[in-house]
């Protein structure tokens, strides 16, 4: 069966994907789910860049170092090679729509979509905010990385450890 690729996607990629990418990267390995995994902004100003430092410290906090992680800009290309682009508010989703290309086989949702009660919903830009704004940013990362482990796990059924046919 095809393996699940899941992409986050900002505007920056410095704040808001890298957490989501490391809150669903934790949980792909406790639940064993087969994922490759990867984010990136919409805008190009932090191509090559670390995450925030912010991010960086409230990823820390939780246990997980996100300082090699590196910025990079969305491409049309990603509509093909990932299964799910996954976008973090309401902007990114629009301006993902516009970069979408023909024959993209990507299925692009918000990360709240996957959280019930909250589909629709962005995830609140922390940038100009302090570490109580990334650790709301977490939560919501950590939140979204349940719900769309639920999801892929309910279309793809692809836990390591689970059977197989035969
Ligand atoms: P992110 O946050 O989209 O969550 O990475 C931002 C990072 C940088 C900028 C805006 C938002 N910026 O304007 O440079």
């Amino acid at each position: 069966m095809k393996r699940a690729a899941v992409l986050f996607v900002c505007l920056g990629n410095i704040c808001r994907s890298p957490l989501a990418e490391a809150a669903f990267r934790r949980e792909a390995q406790r639940r064993g789910l087969e994922v490759e995994i990867d984010s990136a902004g919409t805008g190009s100003w932090h191509v090559g860049h670390p995450p925030d430092r912010r991010a960086q410290a409230v990823a820390l906090r939780h246990g997980i170092d996100i300082s090699g992680y590196r910025g990079r800009q969305a491409t049309p290309d990603d509509f093909r090679r990932f299964t799910h682009i996954v976008a973090l508010d309401r902007a990114n989703l629009a301006d993902l729509q516009g970069l979408r290309p023909a024959d993209a086989t990507a299925e692009l949702l918000l990360l709240l979509d996957a959280v019930e009660g909250r589909q629709g919903k962005s995830v609140a830009d922390p940038y100009y905010g302090d570490d109580a704004d990334f650790d709301l940013t977490w939560a919501d990362a950590v939140a979204g990385a349940k719900g769309l482990a639920d999801l892929i796990e309910g279309q793809f059924q692809s836990r390591s450890s689970g059977r197989s046919p035969g």
